[in-house]
C-alpha cells in the first residue's frame, strides 16, 4: 500500500507541528479563545512520527489526549506559541502552523477579576498578535520547509485558490493549505476536504480523515525538497 511506500520517508528529520487554539486573557480567570480542537495538528504531529520523524507538538491548550512519542510543548497565548516556535525553528526541517492563533489580544489584560459595573457593557481594547508564520518564513536561519493552513469562506474554487495565493505570497510561507469553510463544520470534525498549494499554485488536493489529510501534507513537504 501507500504507507508501505511512505514508511520512514522523515527518518533523521526533526519537525515542528502546531496545533490547537491559544487563549488571550482578558483577566486572571476569562480568556478570548477560538474553536480550534487540535486535531489536524495532532493528526499532523501522529503521521510524522510514523513516518520517522522526531516531532515537537507545540500544544496551544489542546483537551484531546496527546499520542506519545512526541515531545510536547504546552503554550496558552499567541505570544507563548510565538516564543515556543521561535525556539524551535534553528533545528526544524520543517514547520507546519496548524494551530489557530488568536489574530488580537487585550492591550491591557486586567490584573483582577473584571467585575460588572451596574448594568453596564464591557469595552475591551485589542492589538493585533504578532503573526508567528510569517516571522518564521521571513526570518529563516536554515532551508526549512514552512507549511501554513488557512480556511477561508469562498464562493468557489476559484475565489479559494485566489485567496489563497495572496494570502500565501503575504505569509511568505513554502506550502499553505487551504479549506473552504463556508458550506461545512471542520472546526472538530473528522473530516476535511483540501488543497494544498505553493507559490505557483496547487499541487494537491486531498479529502478524507485528518489522518488521511496529514500524510498528503507531509507528502507534499517531502516532494517541496525533492528529500526534505
Ligand atoms: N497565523 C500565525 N500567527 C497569527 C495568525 C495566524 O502564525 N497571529 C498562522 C495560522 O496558524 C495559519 C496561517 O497563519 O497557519 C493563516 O491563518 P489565517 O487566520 O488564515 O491568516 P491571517 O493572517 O490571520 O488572516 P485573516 O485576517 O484571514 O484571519
Ligand atoms: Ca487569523
Amino acid at each position: 500500500t501507500v504507507d508501505a511506500v511512505r514508511a520512514r520517508d522523515l527518518a533523521g528529520r526533526h519537525v515542528v507541528v502546531s496545533a490547537g487554539g491559544t487563549h488571550e486573557a482578558l483577566d486572571p480567570v476569562r480568556f478570548l479563545g477560538n474553536a480550534s480542537s487540535g486535531r489536524q495538528g495532532l493528526a499532523l504531529a501522529q503521521a510524522a512520527a510514523l513516518r520517522g520523524a522526531r516531532v515537537t507538538l507545540v500544544a496551544a491548550n489542546v483537551a484531546l489526549p496527546i499520542p506519545s512519542g512526541l515531545e510536547v510543548v504546552r503554550v496558552t497565548s499567541t505570544a507563548d506559541l510565538a516564543e515556543a516556535m521561535f525556539a524551535l525553528q534553528a533545528d526544524a526541517d520543517a514547520l507546519v502552523m496548524a494551530a489557530a492563533p488568536a489574530d488580537f489580544t487585550p492591550v491591557d489584560p486586567a490584573v483582577g477579576k473584571i467585575k460588572k459595573d451596574g448594568d453596564g457593557g464591557l469595552t475591551v481594547a485589542f492589538k493585533q498578535t504578532t503573526d508567528v508564520l510569517a516571522t518564521l518564513s521571513h526570518d529563516r536561519p536554515r532551508d526549512q520547509v514552512i507549511v501554513g493552513f488557512a480556511a477561508e469562506t469562498a464562493a468557489d474554487d476559484a475565489e479559494l485558490l485566489q485567496l489563497g495565493r495572496a494570502k500565501l505570497a503575504r505569509k511568505g510561507c513554502d506550502l499553505l493549505v487551504l479549506n473552504n469553510v463556508s458550506g461545512g463544520a471542520v472546526f472538530g470534525s473528522d473530516a476535511n476536504a483540501i488543497t494544498i498549494i505553493d507559490a505557483t499554485g496547487p499541487v494537491a488536493s486531498a479529502s478524507g480523515d485528518k489522518t488521511v489529510i496529514a500524510h498528503h501534507i507531509w507528502d507534499a513537504v517531502v516532494a517541496s525538497k525533492g528529500d526534505l
